[in-house]
């Protein structure tokens, strides 16, 4: 079969690192991809938000499945457009797209079914948002309700940061996506992520991750997309990741198909550990990043047959998904600078030098000038490693993370250290 795959990050590098293996797969494409994704696919140059365009190209070079790594590009229709054209598409339509694109969405599906999650308000109002915040103790959760990239969520500890981040929200900092906001109880536990692979009617665990938002070590500094992650998340007992399947992701599976809008792809479930059970934080609509680099690292599975059979329809004929026992880790890589201004067009040595060969580095911003590789990004590698326990794969990835000559980069020293810990103690 011919593969198209839309994205350029390391979560795309890793999904084409696991697609180009299957021996189904004829040819890949990718758009726009990066130098580490070109090692398994080719790429080609196509805007995701030319629909046509991205057609025509399946057309012409007779694509059989689409798999759109990032968000955007499901929350602006592109599923629904080459649905329409005839193409099988892993990723969801618009509609239930939404359960990433509005947070208020989410949260209104839970009330509707009954799923855990943090208590909330929805509103467009400042007056009403200002009259709603005395209802909340305090730490209060103040949220943008469309895509702000990871930034759009305030943990504000008094009602005059509260007022403030209102007024910020409201006044356009977060673009139209403040335009409408969402006040929650701030929840308290363990966070962990699961992933559910879902036709619309079957669902198949796909496995944990826990990742590091905080850029510094001991989760200190601004948030970032992820500066690390390790799966499984064995915080996420196999009990809770039950009671996780039936009362969060099965409800939504169900509702979001009893109201038209059936979900295909994969549902990343944010979720909280709190004393009273697993909550719902919120829902992504894509692989996590860099969540997904740990989840294919440990997949023993044909990615490309299961994510066609996602697209088909036929996830009901598949058996679970085979994860190794053995832990992954991945190590963040960032530019200097990052989560803010990011330093442009440093050098990078050694990522093709001999790794440990439980060792992958995937890429994430990467660009080749004159041959070599630089900087051209936030999050720039993505040092990833296997090992019997959670310890032993930290143990490797920062092996080869010292193997790397980065001088404008940085990373954090402890991803893991949760389980790290536990392990020690075990
Ligand atoms: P989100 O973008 O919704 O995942 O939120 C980003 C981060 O904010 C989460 O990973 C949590 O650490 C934190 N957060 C979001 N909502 C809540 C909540 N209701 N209670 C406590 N922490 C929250
Ligand atoms: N690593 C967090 C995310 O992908 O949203």
């Amino acid at each position: 079969m011919n593969i198209l795959l839309l994205g350029s990050g390391g979560r795309e590098h890793a999904l084409a690192w696991k697609l180009a293996q299957s021996p189904r797969v004829e040819k890949l494409y990718a758009a726009p991809g990066n130098p580490g994704i070109a090692q398994s696919a080719q790429l080609v140059s196509l805007d995701a938000t030319d629909h046509d365009a991205v057609g025509a190209f399946c057309v012409e070079n007779a694509v059989d499945l689409v798999v759109i790594g990032p968000e955007a590009p499901l929350v602006d229709g592109l599923g629904d457009a080459l649905r329409a054209a005839g193409f099988a598409v892993f990723g969801p339509d618009k509609a239930p797209a939404q359960l990433e694109g509005s947070k208020g969405f989410t949260k209104d599906l839970c009330a509707r079914a009954n799923i855990p999650t943090a208590g909330y308000v929805r509103t467009s109002s400042l007056e009403q948002a200002r009259a709603e915040l005395s209802k909340f103790g305090l730490p209060v959760v103040i949220k943008a309700d469309g895509l702000a990239a990871g930034k759009g969520v305030i943990i504000a500890e008094t009602t005059e940061q509260a007022d403030a981040a209102l007024g910020d929200m409201f006044g356009g900092s977060f673009g139209a996506a403040g335009a409408e906001v969402v006040l929650e109880e701030f929840m308290t536990g363990e966070e962990a992520s699961f992933f559910a692979l879902t036709d619309g009617k079957d669902i198949l665990p796909f496995g944990s991750a826990q990742d590091h938002k905080c850029v510094g070590d001991g989760d200190t500094g601004p948030n970032t997309g992820g500066m690390g992650a390790y799966s499984p998340a064995k915080v996420l007992t196999p009990e809770l990741e039950a009671e996780v399947i039936e009362r969060i992701i099965r409800p939504t599976v169900e509702t979001l198909r009893a109201e038209g809008m059936p979900y295909s792809g994969v549902l990343y479930a944010g979720l909280m550990l709190t004393p009273q059970g697993p909550k719902l934080i919120e829902y992504n609509a894509r692989f996590g990043d860099p969540e997904c680099q740990v989840l294919m690292m440990r997949l023993e599975d044909d990615l490309a047959e299961l994510l066609l059979a996602v697209a088909q329809g036929r996830l009901a004929q598949h058996g679970p998904a085979p994860m190794t026992d053995t832990a992954a880790l991945t190590v963040v890589m960032a530019a200097k600078g990052y989560p803010g201004a990011p330093e442009k067009g440093g050098a990078i040595g050694g990522v093709y030098a001999d790794h440990d060969a439980q060792v992958q580095i995937f890429h994430a911003g990467t660009a080749l000038k004159d041959g070599a590789l630089i900087a051209n990004g936030g999050r720039v590698l993505n040092v990833t490693a296997l090992g019997k326990s959670i310890g032993e794969a930290q143990a490797r990835a920062y092996a080869a993370v010292d193997a790397i000559n980065f001088p404008t980069g940085f990373c954090r020293r402890d991803i893991g250290w949760r389980e790290v810990e536990r392990e020690r103690g075990a």
